[in-house]
């Protein structure tokens, strides 16, 4: 397994995959001209023969502020790994860009706590009610939580990711 930047042939898988978990509601759907015009906003893991197995995105609110967007893995391979080193390598890109915080919208924040993010309310990021909350036919039944890091607070990573040592294995 490789994990590196998006490409424009990866957009029909990214939009299979995110579009899986948006059809069980856990995850807002993203269009095929959406994920097309914001590609560059992606990290994805491939298998040798192109398969996607899990991909996620940093979308810039300003520049301080970044929110981790999109982030899933295949059913077949969840709970390998392979979700947290997506999430390190997009915390990278976070530092790397000089941002202070970053956050989500997310059912399961269990996992961004595992990893050093905390839960807030979501009026701390009101960009993102307007944008996406007030647009969701969910909005006042919904179930995510909202959920932030300061980069500043970001814990020291694993010394070898369980989707490192699948790549050594295979
Ligand atoms: C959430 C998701 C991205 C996690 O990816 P993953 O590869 O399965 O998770 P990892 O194996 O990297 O797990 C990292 C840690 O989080 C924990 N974790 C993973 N999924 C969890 C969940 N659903 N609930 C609670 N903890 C979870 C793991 O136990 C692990 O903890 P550990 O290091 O103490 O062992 C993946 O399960 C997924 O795609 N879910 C559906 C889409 C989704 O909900 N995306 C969330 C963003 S909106």
């Amino acid at each position: 397994m490789k994990i590196r930047k998006a490409k424009l042939t990866d957009v029909p898988n990214i939009h299979r995959l995110v579009n899986h978990y948006a059809g069980e509601r856990i995850m807002l759907p993203r269009t095929l001209t959406d994920i097309y015009e914001n590609v560059w906003e992606f990290t994805v893991v491939a298998e040798e023969d192109g398969r996607l197995v899990g991909c996620g995105a940093l979308k810039l609110y300003n520049q301080e502020v970044a929110e981790i967007r999109s982030l899933c893995v295949d059913e077949s391979l969840k709970s390998k790994g392979v979700g947290r080193e997506i999430m390190e390598e997009l915390l990278d890109e976070a530092e790397a860009f000089g941002l202070k915080t970053v956050f989500a919208l997310t059912v399961v924040p269990t996992f961004f706590e595992k990893l050093g993010f905390h839960q807030v309310p979501r009026e701390r990021f009101p960009t993102k009610v307007w944008r996406d909350c007030l647009r969701c036919e969910r909005y006042t039944c919904c179930d995510e939580k909202a959920v932030t890091m300061e980069i500043v607070d970001r814990p020291p990573k694993l010394e070898k990711s369980a989707a490192e040592a699948a790549e050594v294995s295979s």
